[in-house]
């Protein structure tokens, strides 16, 4: 059996027990993970001065990958938190894949009630080291009346090809349909320059069907037609945006996975919830676990540990079809812990099966 080493940065609020949860699960389908744990927070901030060491990304670059609860509290500002953190280990590892599945579990309250879980299964391919998210900007005539900001976007062409020609493959491999994010309408230099370089890889992709809608009109049909949608490609601020309104949809931020992803393999990739540390519930242990858990199943995925990572991914959905056991946001009074117990016996069990079979 393979034995991997996996880093842990469990991080601030609620990052803290969901991390717990997704270890305990992935400890029954999997065994033989060395973890070693992080405790880079905005606590180690206020202790330090630094949210990591200063060789941080070297101390991180030879684990298998990395899970990561979340970062970001009350008391430090999100510029120092994040991009203290986050963002530059996205950077660092060459992660320019942020991979956002989104599909409607079973026994959950979804926004879209009646819809099948074959009407809602998208996958946001998220661009994730450029664009709007860029320290070029500052301000200008600071106290004067003609006081202004600029905050620069930076897309460059192999940055929008690449993940272009990444969501085409997805799109390959999953149903076929493509839908690109822009809005060429109000951004009229970087979505124009990100339209073309779609419609030229689109010609490599000819059994692709592709969409190309504004992001505003797209965020209106995840809600009201998600079945026209399968896989979605859009930029950095954009796939952000998309992946909360989708994980909220399907019933919460709390369901919501995701992996930053470096396809070449030569730097460890790095998995989390699409949501937060969650300041307003953090310290109350009612967290719901699922996003992370899931984060837990994608990186078992990227290892190539498939039977593992069904076993997690049927785990969850056997648990929350059966609904005995909900966190408060799946309107039930379990526990963090209570909700990662119960996936975790379920996939030691399905382990067990799938290992047999
Ligand atoms: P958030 O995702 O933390 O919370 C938004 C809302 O969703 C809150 O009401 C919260 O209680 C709820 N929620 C989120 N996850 C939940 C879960 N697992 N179970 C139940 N309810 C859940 O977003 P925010 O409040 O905008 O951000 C809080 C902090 O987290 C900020 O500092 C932000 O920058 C940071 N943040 C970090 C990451 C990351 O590290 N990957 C991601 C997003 C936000
Ligand atoms: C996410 C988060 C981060 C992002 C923030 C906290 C910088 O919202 O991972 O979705 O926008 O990338
Ligand atoms: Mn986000």
């Amino acid at each position: 059996m393979r034995t991997y080493r996996i880093a842990t940065i469990p991080g601030d609020g609620i990052g803290v027990d969901v991390t717990a949860e997704a270890v305990k699960v992935l400890d029954r389908v999997l065994p033989g993970i060395s973890w070693t744990e992080f405790d880079w927070s905005c606590e180690n901030y206020l202790r330090t001065g630094a949210m990591m060491p200063p060789d941080g990304p070297e101390q991180l670059a030879g684990f298998d990958a990395i899970l990561l609860g979340a970062v970001g509290f009350p008391g430090v500002p999100d510029h120092i938190s994040l991009w203290g953190l986050l963002i530059p280990l996205r950077r660092a590892f060459g992660q320019y894949v942020n991979l956002r599945p989104v599909r409607l579990l079973p026994g959950t309250e979804s926004a879209l009630r009646d819809r099948t879980a074959d009407d809602l299964d998208i996958l946001i391919v998220r661009e994730n080291s450029e664009g709007e998210y860029s320290e070029i900007g500052g301000i200008h005539n600071p106290g004067r009346p003609d006081e202004f900001v600029l905050q620069e976007s930076v897309f460059t062409r192999t940055g929008c090809e690449r993940i272009i020609r990444y969501a085409f493959d997805r799109a390959t491999e999953r149903s076929g349909k493509l839908c690109s994010a822009t809005k060429s309408n109000g951004l009229i230099h970087s979505m124009p320059y990100w339209d073309s370089v779609f419609e030229r890889i689109a010609v490599e992709y000819p059994s692709v069907q592709t969409r190309q809608m504004h992001v505003d009109a797209l965020a209106a049909e995840i809600v009201l037609h998600p079945d026209r949608l399968d896989v979605i490609v859009g930029s950095n601020l954009f796939g952000d945006i998309l992946s909360d309104l989708a994980a909220a949809v399907t019933g919460g931020l709390g369901l919501a996975p995701s992996g930053n992803i470096n396809p070449d393999a030569d730097a460890p990739s790095m998995f989390e919830a699409v949501h937060g540390s969650a300041p307003d519930i953090a310290g109350l242990g009612i967290a719901n676990p699922v996003a992370q858990i899931l984060a837990g199943a994608m990186l078992l995925s990227h290892l190539g540990e498939d039977t593992a990572a069904t076993a997690v991914d049927r785990a969850v959905r056997d648990v929350l079809a059966a609904g005995t056991v909900r966190t408060p946001d799946l309107g039930g009074p379990a526990t963090t812990a209570d909700l990662g117990t119960a996936i975790a016996a379920r996939a030691a069990e399905l382990a067990h099966t799938l290992t047999e079979a």
